[in-house]
């Protein structure tokens, strides 16, 4: 067999920012008094045991850390940023991390309204400056883009909150490759984070975008995501060679999976929702996992492309 290791091992940087392959988001600790959480899901999610967990990850050399306004219980506003800010603060040196935030999205009752126009995204920044206690922002990203403004009058107010100094680098989520191209038209943007996992494989042109123009690619919900415990289950059954492989090399199907991704990029960085610190434990491994390239051949996930 050759011995090949994938680019897996890599470390990943955005805007020259080094940070670990496998980022930690903050989604699922706040998102749990939804209904698409089931009531037996929801046990012993704790503040403290979203600590935990965060410590857990950055115990495991995680780096990146993403967060959003719109992570919040219905009861507690901010509550996603809140916690990270709480975990960063005791833990010992947090020199080398990247939080990551978001904004034009917020959370009312168990509903989610979009509202990206120059107003609410200033305001949006400045909640999570005082949230995240910095004076500026390393990246800030525009959640979705908003049907009701003007994509560039979005791109426009997040160039100005750099200008003033709010935020450092600019990010987009849930865009399109033309949306990207003309955010980019109108200043820096140095991430994307959209959602790609081996089940959801439709952004695939993005992904080379991307790699090619070294813009970091933010994969969301790589496992399946966070709701109904898919990310546990969703890929045993889909994936019967990829299952069978992770078998017999001892370790999760997450794990390959996430190695897997970022196989496929140089710029994939995906980020997984973990309520346990066993899961962030684990997936952090991916970026040290070596595939030979008869395994990459072997495992299936391509097959759902
Ligand atoms: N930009 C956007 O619009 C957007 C949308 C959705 C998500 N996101 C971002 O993406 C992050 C992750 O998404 P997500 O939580 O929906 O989906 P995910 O990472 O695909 O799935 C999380 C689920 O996978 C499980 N899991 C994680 N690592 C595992 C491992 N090594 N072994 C076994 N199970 C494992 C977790 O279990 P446990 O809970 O038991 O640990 C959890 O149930 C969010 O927190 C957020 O930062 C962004």
């Amino acid at each position: 067999m050759t011995t090949h290791a994938t680019d897996s091992t890599a470390k990943r940087s955005i805007a020259g920012i080094p940070v670990s392959s496998i980022g930690l988001g903050g989604a699922s600790w706040s998102l749990i008094d939804t209904p698409d959480w089931p009531v037996d899901d929801k046990a012993g999610r704790s503040d403290e045991e979203a600590v935990a967990t965060i410590h857990a990850a950055l115990d495991a050399g995680v780096t990146l850390l993403d967060t959003a306004r719109v992570y919040t219980t219905a009861t507690h506003p901010g509550h996603s940023e809140a916690l990270f800010r709480r975990a960063l603060a005791s833990y010992p040196d947090t020199s080398d991390v990247l939080v990551t935030t978001k904004g034009g999205h917020y959370r009312s009752g168990n509903n989610f309204p979009i509202c990206a126009n120059p107003e609410a995204l200033r305001s949006d920044c400045d909640a999570s400056r005082a949230l995240l206690a910095v004076d500026r922002i390393d990246l800030y990203q525009l959640h979705f883009p908003d049907p009701a403004v003007p994509f560039e009058d979005s791109i426009r107010a997040l160039a100005e909150l750099r200008d003033d100094g709010w935020i450092r680098h600019i990010g987009v989520s849930n865009v399109s490759l033309p949306q990207l191209e003309q955010a980019l038209s109108i200043a820096p943007i140095v991430s994307v984070q959209n959602h790609f996992s081996p089940l959801d494989q439709g952004d695939r042109e993005m992904v080379d975008y991307c790699a090619e123009h070294s813009i970091a690619y933010m994969s969301y919900s790589p496992l399946g995501g966070g709701a109904h415990g898919a990310g546990r289950t969703a890929l045993q059954d889909a994936f019967p060679a990829a299952a069978a492989l992770a078998a017999r090399r001892e370790i999760s199907l997450q794990r390959l999976a996430l190695a897997w991704l970022l196989s496929l990029s140089s710029t994939m960085i995906p980020i997984c929702g973990s309520s346990r610190p066993e899961s962030i434990r684990d997936s952090a491994l991916a970026g040290e996992l070596e595939l030979t390239e008869e395994e990459l051949v072997e495992l299936d996930f391509g097959s759902a492309a």
